[in-house]
């Protein structure tokens, strides 16, 4: 039997990097997922792969996850389709790196919308099914930067050190319902996102979105007396 056989995983960002990889290993391992993110082609072509790599079940449901309406139709139709949510990954993100004196507070807002807002917005959205079936696992996606200070990160760190605590609060909240909440960590991995960010780490000695879907893996099969509640993944090579 595969490890998510008979589970519904909702990943975000799942068109590209991190969530695309943890869509098709979870989806390897027989859970039925919900693709989102806003690109639609990126999302068909995961489906594809998804179905192509021997049936699996798959929904792309183009979301854009700063939309609170969207992350809830986004969710009433995954659970409408395949009847449950046993899984939500929040891995739509995104960064841009600068001193904070040289970014303006305008820059600001798209990071702590999509890293921080919607990620809460997604968690809180899910929680009414999975508190219903007595039965969930939320896989936050933070960053190394939520715990390391790294310059020019600030605004970045400050979304993920607040999804971090975040977690940790909805974890404590949860406590005892069944529904666990995990946050992970992922030092750098060579993913899109990197592509117009400056002053880019050796690409090739960052972690591959492979290693970041093995860990989210972990966390989401674990068996429900076990709670995976804080993972750091680097490069062996350090955070880069
Ligand atoms: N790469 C790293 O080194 C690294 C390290 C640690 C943590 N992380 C975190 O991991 C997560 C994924 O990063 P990645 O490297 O995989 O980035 P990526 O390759 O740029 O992919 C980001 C994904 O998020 C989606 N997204 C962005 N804004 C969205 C929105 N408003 N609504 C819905 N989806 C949205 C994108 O799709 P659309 O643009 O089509 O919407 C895309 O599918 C992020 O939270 C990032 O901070 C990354």
């Amino acid at each position: 039997m595969k490890a998510l056989e008979g589970k519904v995983a909702i990943v975000t960002g799942a068109g590209r990097g991190i969530g695309r990889a943890i869509a098709l290993a979870f989806a390897a391992e027989g859970a039925a997922v919900a693709l989102a993110s806003r690109s639609r082609s990126d999302l068909a072509e995961v489906a594809g792969e998804i179905r192509a790599a021997g049936g699996g079940r798959a929904l792309a449901i183009p979301t854009d996850v700063t939309n609170d309406g969207a992350v809830e139709a986004l969710v009433e139709q995954t659970a409408s389709d395949f009847k449950r949510v046993d899984i939500l990954v929040t891995a739509a993100g995104t960064a841009a790196f600068a001193s904070l004196a040289d970014t303006k507070p305008a820059d600001w807002d798209v990071m702590l919308s999509v890293n921080l807002r919607a990620a809460m917005v997604c968690c809180r959205a899910v929680l009414p099914t999975m508190l219903r079936q007595g039965e969930g696992t939320i896989v936050n996606v933070a960053s190394i930067a939520a715990k390391r200070a790294l310059p020019g990160s600030a605004v970045y760190t400050a979304t993920k050190a607040g999804l971090l605590g975040f977690s940790r609060v909805l974890a404590e909240e949860l406590r005892n319902t069944g529904v666990r909440v995990g946050v992970l960590m992922p030092g750098a991995v060579d993913t899109p996102l990197w592509d117009t960010v400056g002053g880019t780490p050796p690409r090739d000695k960052m972690l591959r979105p492979e290693d970041v879907a093995r860990a989210a893996m972990l966390m989401a099969a674990l068996p429900p007396h076990a709670s995976l509640e804080e993972l750091t993944l680097l490069p062996s090579g350090g955070i880069l």
